[in-house]
């Protein structure tokens, strides 16, 4: 999987916001920012494709076929669980740059001593959720993941303490948040690397079913894999699910978002949409002397008062 070694983000240095869906402007940030990482670019233009990559997409139009594509469905749930069982907590980076976009976030609180309540959906082992816990004292967080290997690996973590965290397990595309969460109560939701995994019809329902517990006024905090992420380029023919959507050796799926698409899921769902950005970064991959395109998407949105 393509973001195992998606931790680190440097301080973004934005260009202008934007909440249309349709306006493009040049990506105008260069950030050095690791050794590893030539530079990093934030802004509003998805990556363009070379003439051999264009081709190789072109040409991949064969569908996993309909009774392939609902077992895969069925067994969303068993295939993370799966991938829980042969990593542990061992495949993804703790994510340290969400504490850095909370620093943004932290505008929610009304008064600096105010307890922020977070939820992070589709925590899996809790990269993001023990990082925040740490740098940030005062918050409280719900977790919650279908997988209910990972929701154990985050009870099992050290960190971890009922008094400040509640994990729970809960799939987003069919339980309602609204049975461990009260309505209304959370200032910040995280969707990091999860919509992604999530078959494209369901998007809707798992964004309305978040929606339901944010504040009026609450952030929303997405971040995910961008269109022509390197990740996407690297899938062979038979592994196409659909527009923007593969499925991986292991069973676990993929989209890949342009910032079009995600405009119109958050908005659809009823939030204001504040920031809505691609990142850019080439890695440099010094075992194959290859320098490798990733692409991210990154939105910030609210429920409106
Ligand atoms: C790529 S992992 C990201 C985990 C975590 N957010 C992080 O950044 O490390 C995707 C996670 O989404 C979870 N997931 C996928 N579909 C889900 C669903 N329908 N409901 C709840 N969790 C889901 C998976 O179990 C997995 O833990």
């Amino acid at each position: 999987m393509g973001d195992t070694k998606e931790a680190c983000v440097t301080e973004p240095q934005r260009t202008e916001q934007r909440s249309d869906c349709t306006l493009r402007e040049k990506m105008v940030t260069v950030t050095p920012y690791r050794p590893e990482a030539t530079f990093q670019t934030i802004g509003h233009s998805a990556r363009i494709l070379d003439p051999e990559e264009a081709e190789k997409l072109e040409k991949d139009r064969n569908l996993v076929s309909d009774f392939k594509q609902e077992k895969l469905e069925r067994e969303a749930q068993k295939n993370w669980d799966l991938f829980y069982k042969r990593n542990s907590t061992n495949f993804f980076k703790d994510r340290h740059w969400t504490t850095r976009e909370f620093e943004e976030l932290k505008a929610c609180r009304e008064f600096p001593a105010q307890k922020l309540i977070v939820l992070e959906a589709g925590c899996g082992v809790g990269n993001c959720l023990f990082p925040l816990l740490e740098e940030d004292l005062n918050i409280f967080s719900y977790a919650c993941d279908f997988s209910p290997r990972a929701v154990e690996f985050v009870k099992q973590n050290p960190l971890y303490n009922p008094e400040r965290c509640n994990a729970f397990q809960c799939d987003l595309t069919k339980d309602n948040l609204l049975e461990n969460v009260p309505a209304d109560s959370v200032d910040a939701v995280t969707l990091i690397f999860v919509l992604s995994a999530i078959h494209p019809d369901k998007m809707q329902l798992v964004l309305e079913n978040i929606y339901k517990v944010l504040k009026p006024g609450g952030c929303l905090l997405f971040r995910d894999y961008g269109l022509y992420d390197h990740t996407m380029l690297r899938f062979k023919t038979g592994h196409k699910l659909g527009s923007n959507f593969y499925v991986r050796q292991d069973g676990t799926r993929s989209f890949f978002f342009s910032d079009e698409y995600v405009c119109r899921l958050l908005t659809a769902a009823g939030y204001e949409l504040l920031v809505n950005e691609y990142v850019q970064r080439e890695t440099i991959n010094k075992k194959e002397g290859l320098c490798v395109p990733r692409v991210f998407l990154q939105c910030k949105c609210k429920k409106p008062k």
